[in-house]
């Protein structure tokens, strides 16, 4: 058993279950209660049509057996990327719990009804502002940026604001997953499944499991 430090030592790593999703569900539950802000942001690492990796922050918006879900805008830099590259890795670092949780898999486009609705869920501002950013193109200045967000509140006055046509989900599968506990004197606990080609990831064998050295 794990003599980690987070709240509770969840996984034991010498006698790993043969399933990663529910540990993956328990580590996130867990981090939710932390009175950090955001504790679903999660670096995304993505490559580009040259080869040149780049991450930044998203955030989980939902968890299921078919991957990690986030959206963004599909015509930014890392919907460029994940256009020429369909593969990423996710990162997420809770200090607190000193744990870490990396995740790598082949990257879906969500569904438009799932986009949808994701979208109207949003605060209607957000939702113009995705109408009114073009995300990871130059802008001249704040005013520019705000001139853009004012001209397309009144385009959208009084109607429900549609769902931009380069704005949705994707969905990072659930290729690798590596648990990592830190524990005294740089002496942490890893373990990391790989779901065998060709399984679903639902079924009692579909992923190895491996103790890691630190
Ligand atoms: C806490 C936090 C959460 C963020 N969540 C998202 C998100 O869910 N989707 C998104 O497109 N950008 C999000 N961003 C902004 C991205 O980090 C990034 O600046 C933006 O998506 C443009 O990245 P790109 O130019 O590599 O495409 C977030 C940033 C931070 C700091």
């Amino acid at each position: 058993m794990s003599t980690g430090h987070g709240p509770t030592p969840s996984i034991n790593f010498d006698t790993p279950p043969t399933d990663p999703f529910p540990i993956l569900e328990q580590w996130l539950a867990e981090a939710m209660q932390l009175p950090t802000p955001n504790p679903n942001a999660m670096t995304l690492a993505t490559v580009d049509a040259d080869g040149a990796p780049s991450a930044r922050i998203v955030l989980l918006r939902g968890l299921t057996r078919d991957g990690a879900r986030f959206f963004t805008n599909r015509e930014s830099r890392k919907g460029r990327a994940l256009a020429a590259h369909a593969r990423a890795a996710l990162l997420f670092h809770w200090d607190a719990l000193d744990r870490q949780v990396r995740i790598e898999g082949r990257v879906m486009l969500a569904s438009d009804a799932e986009s949808d609705e994701y979208f109207a869920h949003r605060p209607v501002d957000s939702r113009v502002n995705a109408w009114a950013s073009a995300q990871s193109e130059p802008v001249a200045s704040r005013e520019e940026l705000e001139r853009r967000a004012t001209e397309m509140t009144a385009r959208f006055a009084g109607i429900d604001v549609p769902r931009p046509p380069h704005w949705g989900g994707y969905r990072v599968s659930l290729d690798r997953i590596e648990f990592w506990q830190g524990d005294k004197y740089r002496l942490h606990d890893r373990i990391v499944y790989t779901r065998r080609v060709g399984t679903s990831g639902s079924a009692p064998g579909d992923y190895g499991v491996e103790r890691l050295c630190p």
